[in-house]
């Protein structure tokens, strides 16, 4: 066996472009699998645990983009090792608390079915809490972005919906985004594949380009 497949398949690391790994899971919002979300985008995302104030934070800044992402097609759905009594007391003491509802369902992965087939527990930071990790993934079920922040940090919200904004735009007109990309800013063209195409890229690309294979424009 390959050396580097055995160390991937051990810590279940699911990789940019694979499907995602199937799952069913309970959650708040009774069972759900991964089949239940295929037609449009899903954020998947772990935390490591109910109850602690950086999660807190994040499950108000993760409610704020809710209506926002469901209004381009992108679900959201919580994770943690953590039972559904917990989640639900959790929620509740959000609510009551902070005053900000949660809308999202958050599964109670206490197997760590989920957290493991994704690979969102990271021994080195916690041998019993998942990490913090988001999955984007696209409607035919396909891991299109992963990010994976430290156990100290908070997630930047604006930052995941970017990225599903990103994705949308760049599959819809088969574009790239550049570094820092907004809606409304240049997006970049696929670079030629070919000196034929490249020398024709010179002639009629216009003031967008800057080379043969760096072109901007907008939409
Ligand atoms: C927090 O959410 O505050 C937190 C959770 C686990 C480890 C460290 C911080």
């Amino acid at each position: 066996m390959n050396a580097t497949r055995d160390v991937c398949e051990n810590t279940g690391l699911v990789r940019l472009g694979q499907k995602a790994p199937s799952f069913e899971a309970v959650t708040t919002h009774g069972t759900l699998k991964l089949e239940d979300f295929a037609g449009s985008w899903l954020v998947l995302f772990s935390h490591p645990a109910d109850f602690t104030p950086v999660c807190t934070t994040e499950f108000i800044a993760f409610s704020e983009i809710h209506e926002t992402l469901r209004a381009q097609g992108c679900e959201l759905l919580g994770l943690s090792i953590d039972s559904v009594y917990s989640h639900i007391a959790w929620v509740r003491s959000i609510e009551e608390k902070m005053g900000v509802k949660i809308g999202f369902p958050v599964i109670a992965d206490l197997d760590r079915a989920v957290a493991t087939a994704f690979g969102m527990i990271m021994p080195g930071e916690s041998k019993t809490e998942s990490s913090r990790c988001v999955f984007v993934i696209d409607p035919q079920s396909i891991i299109r972005a992963m990010i994976y922040y430290p156990m100290s940090l908070g997630r930047s919200t604006d930052e995941i919906v970017r990225i599903v904004t990103a994705l949308q735009t760049a599959d819809e007109h088969k574009v790239a985004t550049p570094a820092n990309w907004k809606p409304g800013a240049e997006v970049i063209l696929p670079a030629p594949s070919t000196a034929e195409a490249a020398q024709e890229r010179l002639k009629t690309g216009g003031p967008g380009c800057r080379d043969w294979y760096f072109c901007k424009k907008k939409l």
